[in-house]
């Protein structure tokens, strides 16, 4: 691994321990815990109801997992850590509600999200704002924490509230309105850009398109005679990142389980057979988002490293003197969670100076 993809990785298992220990509700274990977090970046997935946000982000795992399909599936939001392993690894899942489960069977993940969902909100189509977390390990992810949200709508459908399309809205937003949150704002391509929900919300929180990246999907079911250029080009909406084009798997791809592997080699023969797209083809699709996105991370990763070493130093002499009071050893769960950040925070603080170290700060590719 380079010096980046370790760092990387250190910021995702800070992250999750934060977030472990934001659930024991302590404020006293370690003040600067919430601020670490939100000083490092994450990904939101942001669109209308049924626009592809869920199949993205399966698209960018590599992996199925996610339940998808019309209407309102995604009720909770998902917060995903992928965390790269080494080489022939063992690929697993673990969710922070059953810490001592590996996951190997992603059908099984799936399942696992549709009853923990159903679990808050019962088997309705009501949404919960309290978020399921999980984290993948594998060789084969880049390590990006990802989250995928409920989407957005214009009406409340029988058996939801009044109040739900702002209850989701506001949801939605307090993830995006952070600073650090980058945002995957994905419109379908046979809707007019024009009224897609996800680019007014960024254009709310971002204004300058600083941190949106622009996502169009279902490029294929759009009308014969017509093309998404003027959206892919950057004419119609313009961002500092470049657009992406996507063709996810269909409802009966879907139904009729068409893998991923599948999916992926469909995706890239569209767009490099496709008359008005094959000029563009090397940076469309799924697999090239994935890389984007990570290359992204890396660059205000890199960007921030003072400031997120600076606040670790911070935390780790915070977490320090509260082991001091604690007294060691600490037989309570979150005394165990303060030395798993603690390794981290030391580690990430080692790696960051062995860099420095070797010379060429920011500089190891
Ligand atoms: P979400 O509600 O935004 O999370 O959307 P989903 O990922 O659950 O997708 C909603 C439906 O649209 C599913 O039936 C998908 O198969 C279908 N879908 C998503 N993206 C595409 C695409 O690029 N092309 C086609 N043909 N169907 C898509
Ligand atoms: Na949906
Ligand atoms: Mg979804």
């Amino acid at each position: 691994m380079t010096t980046m993809e370790s760092l990387i990785g250190l910021v995702n298992r800070i992250q999750r321990v934060c977030t472990v220990l934001g659930d024991f509700g302590d404020a006293d274990s370690g003040a600067t815990l919430p601020t670490l977090w939100e000083a490092l970046p994450s990904v939101a997935v942001v669109g209308g109801q049924s626009s592809g946000k869920s199949s993205v982000l399966e698209s960018i795992v590599g992996r199925d997992f996610l339940p998808r399909g019309s209407g309102i599936v995604t009720r909770r939001p998902l917060v995903l850590q992928l965390h790269k392993t080494e080489e022939r690894q063992q690929e697993y899942a673990e969710f922070l509600h059953l810490p001592r489960r590996k996951f190997t069977d992603f059908a099984l993940v799936r399942k696992e999200i549709q009853d923990e969902t159903d679990r808050m909100t019962g088997k309705t189509k009501q949404i919960s704002p309290v978020p399921i977390h999980l984290s993948i390990y594998s060789p084969y992810v880049v390590n990006l924490t990802l989250i995928d949200l409920p989407g957005l709508t214009k009406v409340a459908v029988e058996g939801q509230p009044d109040t739900i399309v702002e209850d989701i809205e506001n949801m939605v937003r307090s993830y995006v309105e952070k600073p650090n949150c980058i945002i995957l704002a994905i419109s379908p391509a046979n809707q007019d850009i024009a009224t897609s929900d996800a680019m007014k919300l960024a254009r709310e929180v971002d204004p300058a398109g600083e941190r949106t990246f622009g996502v169009l999907t279902k490029l294929d079911l759009m009308d014969k005679g017509t093309n998404a250029l003027d959206v892919l080009e950057g004419r119609s909406y313009r961002l500092q990142q470049p657009w992406v084009g996507i063709v996810n798997r269909s409802q009966a791809d879907i139904n009729k389980n068409v893998d991923m592997i599948a999916a992926r080699r469909k995706e890239r023969e569209y767009f490099a057979t496709s008359p008005d797209y094959a000029h563009l083809a090397s940076t469309m699709g799924s697999e090239y988002l994935a890389k984007l996105l990570s290359r992204h991370l890396e660059s205000v990763i890199r960007a921030r490293i003072p400031s997120i070493t600076s606040l670790i130093n911070k935390t780790i002499n915070e977490l320090e003197s509260e082991m001091d009071r604690l007294g060691r050893p600490v037989a309570v769960d979150s005394g165990g969670q303060l030395y798993t950040i603690l390794g981290l925070c030391r580690a990430f603080d080692r790696i960051f100076k062995e860099h420095l170290d070797g010379g060429r700060p920011g500089g190891d590719r």
